[in-house]
């Protein structure tokens, strides 16, 4: 009999163990407790059942009670502190958990049109510059030999912050400022923001263009050509067909507007190209002497040539875009395309 109400003791107390070990929360802790201790609890029931003993075993039994008893009112002690620890700790990490993807930006398709044409510029020798949007009507206009009446020097086109200051509208006073910078051989491209007063599906007041600019001695239209021709085929492809139609800008003599295939017709004719089977690209031409005056580069002793390109509509063209606006919209949907 006592040999029974002591191991009924032990397994009681394992139990109230396994018990707590599993509580997770004070009020658990404090239900075990009563559940175990309290007087109606477990250890109390199995000394009543003392009653029925002979005296001269009570006191070992007590003894083993008493055990029970005190390492119980221990263990809850200690998981009470363990909680209280594991709270103030704040909550667990789960290191099952998958982690959160961070989420990769991505150059725009400007900037990514912008890095690829530099690249075939850097690979043909053109160092990169960068130049202000906020520029003196001398470097817009003057010095590239805009007359003071010119029609894109009339409001309509430019944007003035004062009658000496323009916001650029093309990157061509780069041409000037790089070469008042330094002495020939001069092989420079400028990629940047433009502006002109000017919205509708292919015309955006703010637009980005890139100038390309090379004076050295024995410089030729053929030169021109060839760089030029170069460009193309590697930004559209090695069969894409070239044309040089004459032209006229006030800075360059003789001047070319460059025009390729129709990317979309193949050269038979549709709405893009106006059936002429042809888009227009670039201006380009050889530097007039008259510009050559306002940096005293000698006339006699270099030449050069100069073009320039919008990178919205070159890159509207690659990829097949009908609508400048998109590129300013900030809709992930159609920058993620790319
Ligand atoms: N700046 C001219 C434009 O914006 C393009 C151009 C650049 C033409 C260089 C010739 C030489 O239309």
């Amino acid at each position: 009999m006592p040999e029974k109400i002591k191991a009924d003791l032990i397994s009681l107390s394992e139990e109230a163990r396994d018990d707590l070990a599993r509580a997770e929360t004070p009020e658990e802790v404090e239900a075990l407790r009563i559940r175990y201790l309290g007087k109606k609890g477990g250890v109390s029931v199995l000394l009543r059942g003392m009653g029925g003993l002979a005296p001269e075993v009570r006191p070992e039994v007590g003894l083993v009670a008493n055990r029970v008893r005190d390492e119980l009112a221990e263990a809850i002690k200690a998981r009470t502190e363990e909680l209280a620890a594991r709270k103030a700790r704040g909550p667990a990490v789960d290191v099952t958990l998958p982690g959160r993807r961070r989420r990769l930006g991505a150059s725009h398709l400007i900037t990514r049109t912008i890095d690829e044409i530099t690249a075939i510029f850097t690979r043909m020798g053109f160092n990169v510059a960068e130049g202000p949007e906020i520029e003196l009507d001398y470097y817009n206009f003057e010095a590239l030999n805009f007359p003071k009446d010119h029609p894109t020097r009339d409001m309509q086109d430019t944007l003035y912050v004062s009658d000496r200051v323009v916001l650029r509208t093309h990157t061509s006073p780069m041409q000037v400022r790089t070469m008042e910078r330094q002495r020939p051989p001069v092989w420079v491209i400028v990629p940047g923001k433009t502006y002109r007063r000017d919205s509708d599906v292919t015309h955006t007041p703010m637009f980005h263009q890139i100038e390309g600019l090379v004076v050295d001695r024995d410089i030729t239209f053929g030169d021109l050509k060839g760089v030029l021709i170069s460009f193309v085929r590697q930004f559209f492809s090695p069969d894409t067909a070239v044309r040089f139609r004459p032209s006229f800008f006030p800075f360059t003599e003789p001047s070319a507007e460059v025009d390729i295939g129709c990317v979309i017709c193949g050269g038979r004719g549709c709405r893009t190209c106006g059936q002429t089977g042809w888009l227009e690209i670039l201006g380009s031409g050889m530097v007039d002497p008259e510009v050559y005056k306002f940096v005293n580069y000698d006339p006699d002793e270099v030449t050069g040539f100069a073009f320039g390109m919008g990178i919205e509509r070159i890159a509207m063209l690659k990829y097949g875009i009908d609508d400048i606006r998109l590129f300013f919209e900030n809709n992930l949907r159609f920058l993620k395309q790319f």
